[in-house]
């Protein structure tokens, strides 16, 4: 096995994560300061990084074998060959390509300030869905789910995630406008003029919930707020700390009010009220 060695984690190497699997990767690996892209065979890559070789091992039954069930909140997050037996509450995630499995700081955080907020019959949104643990997590504790990601590869992830968890979850492939990365360097510098004409998403919610980046969060600040009506609770995570000042600036200028913030690691948790 030929292994692509980059510097960063997923968060800031996400613009490559379509592009490196496109160009063959079979799977990529979180490590510490690194993302490692598995492949077949050696290619030419258009990225920073370098090339190492494996022993021919299955790299995917090994990360498989290695991984553990994660408690958060309420919840104890299974792969489905898992068993336990505690007072959890399982929400069994197939290990996939898409982000979310709980073993990340920013899915956990996510999983257990919801789990505090969110009371039977809300409606609520998870914004960058992913393998859909937010959505379903959501939907187990008695809310009307709506999970949506731009990617169109996770929707039948998470479509089968829900039917693992026996519960009802709306998915669908969108954003809150069109595709839009400030990390890209031809986006805009201001937030495009025209939005898109029919939203994708309509509101209102009672709990919001996102687990993208610092950035995205800023340019999506006035639309969070669109997705309330008089007044509701917006979860934000996937904030390295050293990019928290400009996610708060720019929800206080949108009308929200910081409730609580909580940090593992470099990664932060917003969650504010809409007011
Ligand atoms: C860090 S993952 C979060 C997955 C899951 N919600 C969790 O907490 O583990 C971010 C997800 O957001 C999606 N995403 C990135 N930019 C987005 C955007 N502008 N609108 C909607 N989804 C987006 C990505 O495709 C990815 O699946």
């Amino acid at each position: 096995m030929h292994v692509f060695r980059l510097r960063g984690n997923f968060e800031t190497l996400d613009i490559y994560s379509a592009a490196l699997f496109e160009l063959g990767a079979r799977g990529l690996e979180e490590k510490p300061g690194e993302v490692w892209a598995y492949f077949p065979e050696r290619i030419e890559l258009p990225f920073p990084g370098e090339w190492q070789e494996l022993p021919d091992t299955d790299w995917l039954e090994a990360y498989k074998r290695d991984l553990q069930p994660v408690r958060a909140g309420p919840f104890v997050v299974l792969a489905p060959w898992h068993t336990w037996e505690g007072p959890e509450k399982p929400i069994v995630i197939e290990p996939g390509m898409a982000f979310g499995t709980g073993h990340h700081e920013t899915t956990r955080m996510a999983l257990e300030t919801l789990a505090e907020r969110v009371e039977p019959g809300m409606r609520v949104l998870d914004l960058g869905t992913g393998s859909g643990i937010l959505a379903i997590g959501a939907a187990l504790l008695g809310a009307e789910a709506l999970g949506i990601d731009i990617d169109p590869a996770v929707i039948p992830q998470a479509i089968e995630n829900a039917r693992r968890n026996q519960v009802k979850v709306q998915f669908q492939v969108g954003s809150l406008d069109e595709a839009y990365d400030p990390l890209a360097e031809t986006a805009p510098q201001a937030p495009p003029a025209q939005p898109a004409p029919t939203p994708l998403v309509q509101g209102p919610f009672d709990l919001v919930v996102a687990n993208l980046y610092a950035e995205l969060h800023t340019y999506f600040a006035q639309k969070y707020r669109e997705l309330f009506g008089i007044c509701g609770t917006l979860i934000l995570t996937g904030i390295l700390a050293e990019r928290e000042g400009i996610v708060k600036s720019a929800l206080e200028a949108a009308g929200f009010g910081l409730l609580a913030r909580r940090q593992e690691g470099e990664w932060v948790c917003l969650t504010y009220a809409a007011r």
